[in-house]
């Protein structure tokens, strides 16, 4: 058996990207805080952000135009109000970032904007109706910001244990008898995952920040790392996640061949902020008459008709369509270097040819339920970032404004907490319970698992591609083994495999009880936005750890 030990501190964070480390490094100064990540500090989604973050900081915007535009593309399914909160931190938390270091791109307008205090380029993305999106190194926004938030949380002093897979949280009872979550029980691993040693670190307070699910799906521009683990984890501990239906599709990640598979290039929606248009196999444009702002229509609009016009293609279904930036010429390579970089790997120059694209999984709208400040319904837990729902994106998420929301509630917590930690909880510990008895998933079938969920709950569903993919899911399930039937080892890809099954159930349950469509929820059987599904839609694990 792995040996064992215990660590006590005051909030232990599970995640290192821009939620998580923005959380810890506003608890540093007065409270002892864990940074445990199961890879390296930027193995998440923040490091790949192209976009930006949202904020209004132009004098020519409102606060009234982003929240306006961030309801509209939630779909009626925002809360407003936690809305309105965070567009009002929003324009504090770049301000905060640029304290801490992080360098915008500078603007190149021949003119200043009037009013307008800082010598930072803003743009636009879909749904916006302003430009109001920072960014950095062009398309490297989110390794910016990564960089500068590693930076500031080791300089502050933050702890960092790195290869160190959370397993189950750690459950108690308060002072007045009430349940409440006592810490976390987590593996170290080494650089492979296999496991060196099993630990609890007990703490007042967990923060989740362990980002979404997109590597539930064949193709997403999510890295490998993003495997849904602390919504899993969650569901195991009895707490509700909802509207996990919600998967957002952007619709240009680059198509590099039918049989790519895993995390592909994104070209960020800021490359049709700077004029760029889709273009079907026949030349024709896309969003031309499919809606005002055309191709910087909310993200759900262009990822549908997208998909639509690859399936309506006069010679059969397309697999992709094509972006056309060559408007810009050779201003494109230090615009977009990361896009650049990744379109010489194909052999294709950006500023002559049209890109290949298609719609792939990149955001998850839905999550553990939770307030703006991380609350949760149970005491002692806190969820931050894209793993929590917490009102702000509603049935579809405004571009960049996710970096944004990071930042705030991360901030919001690790401020909150290092004023008041919740009271102690006492462990009931049973002497029998191994952490790595449960039974796994087999990781070498997983891939059918991603297969299932790209080919029937993609862009579009409907009742008969989701009850295929219950089938599929179902079959697969029968391969849930435990270590001692001679079965699956306890290792880093068993545990994101076994969570991955378990995402993949509570998107396909939800997506088949939802019949409507809504923001990024498609249904060819239902294809009407229905008044009545104007309500959140929670999943439980049940007693026997069925969706
Ligand atoms: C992008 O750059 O297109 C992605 C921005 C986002 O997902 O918010």
């Amino acid at each position: 058996p792995a040996p064992t030990w215990e660590r006590d501190v005051d909030v232990v964070v599970l995640g290192s990207g821009a939620a998580g480390l923005s959380a810890a490094l506003a608890l540093r100064p007065v409270r002892s805080v864990l940074v445990v990540t199961k890879d390296v500090l930027e193995a998440g989604s923040t490091q790949w952000a192209q976009g930006g973050l949202a904020g209004v900081l132009d004098p020519a915007d409102s606060a009234e135009n982003h929240v306006r535009d961030t309801l509209a593309a939630g779909a009626g399914l925002c809360d407003e109000a936690v809305v309105r909160e965070l567009v009002d931190e929003a324009p504090k938390s770049i301000r905060y970032l640029m304290r801490l270091g992080a360098a915008f791109d500078p603007s190149h307008d021949p003119e200043p904007r009037p009013g307008f205090d800082l010598d930072i380029a803003l743009t636009r993305e879909g749904g916006h109706s302003h430009d109001r999106i920072v960014h950095s190194g062009g398309d490297r926004s989110g390794a910016e910001v990564q960089r500068t938030l590693d930076e500031s949380a080791l300089g502050a002093g933050v702890d960092v244990m790195n290869h160190t897979f959370a397993l189950d949280l750690v459950m108690g009872v308060g002072v007045d008898g009430a349940e409440q979550c006592a810490g976390v029980s987590v593996a170290r691993t080494d650089r492979n995952g296999v496991v060196q040693s099993v630990g609890t670190v007990n703490a007042r307070a967990v923060v989740i920040a362990c980002g979404g699910y997109g590597q539930v799906f064949a193709s997403t521009s999510n890295p490998p790392a993003v495997t849904g683990d602390g919504i899993a984890m969650a569901l195991r501990a009895g707490l509700p996640v909802r509207d996990m239906e919600f998967v957002q599709f952007h619709p240009t990640v680059m198509w590099r061949g039918p049989d790519a598979r895993g995390q592909q290039a994104l070209v960020s929606e800021a490359v049709r902020g700077e004029g760029a248009k889709l273009y079907d196999a026949a030349g024709e444009r896309i969003m031309l008459g499919v809606h005002p702002q055309e191709d910087l229509a909310p993200r759900d609009v262009v990822s549908a008709a997208v998909s639509r016009r690859m399936a309506e293609a006069p010679g059969g279904v397309d697999d992709h369509v094509y972006l056309d930036a060559t408007h810009l010429g050779e201003r494109f390579y230090e615009r977009f270097p990361s896009i650049t970089a990744a379109c010489r790997e194909i052999g294709l120059d950006p500023a002559t040819e049209r890109i290949p694209v298609a719609p792939a999984a990149h955001y998850s709208c839905g999550g553990i339920t939770a307030a703006l400040d991380g609350s949760t319904a149970l005491r002692g837990l806190y969820a931050v970032g894209e793993v929590s729902s917490t009102g702000v994106h509603g049935a579809n998420r405004l571009a960049s404004n996710s970096l944004t929301e990071s930042i705030v509630a991360g901030t919001r917590v690790g401020r909150d907490l290092a004023w008041e930690l919740p009271g102690p909880a006492r462990v009931v510990v049973d002497p029998t319970d191994d952490p790595l008895a449960p039974p796994l998933f087999d990781p070498v079938r997983l891939r059918e698992v991603k297969a299932a969920m790209s080919r029937h709950v993609g862009v579009v569903r409907s009742a008969s591609s989701l009850s295929s993919a219950l089938g599929a899911l179902g079959s697969l399930a029968r391969h849930m083994q435990q270590r001692t039937d001679g079965g699956v080892e306890p290792s880093r890809r068993s545990w994101e495999a076994t969570n991955l099954l378990t995402i993949a159930s509570a998107v396909v349950s939800s997506a088949l009880a939802r019949t409507e469509s809504r923001g990024a929820h498609r249904r060819s059987d239902h294809p009407e936005q229905d008044d009545a599904w104007v309500r959140h839609l929670e999943t439980v694990l049940d007693a026997v750890g069925a969706i």
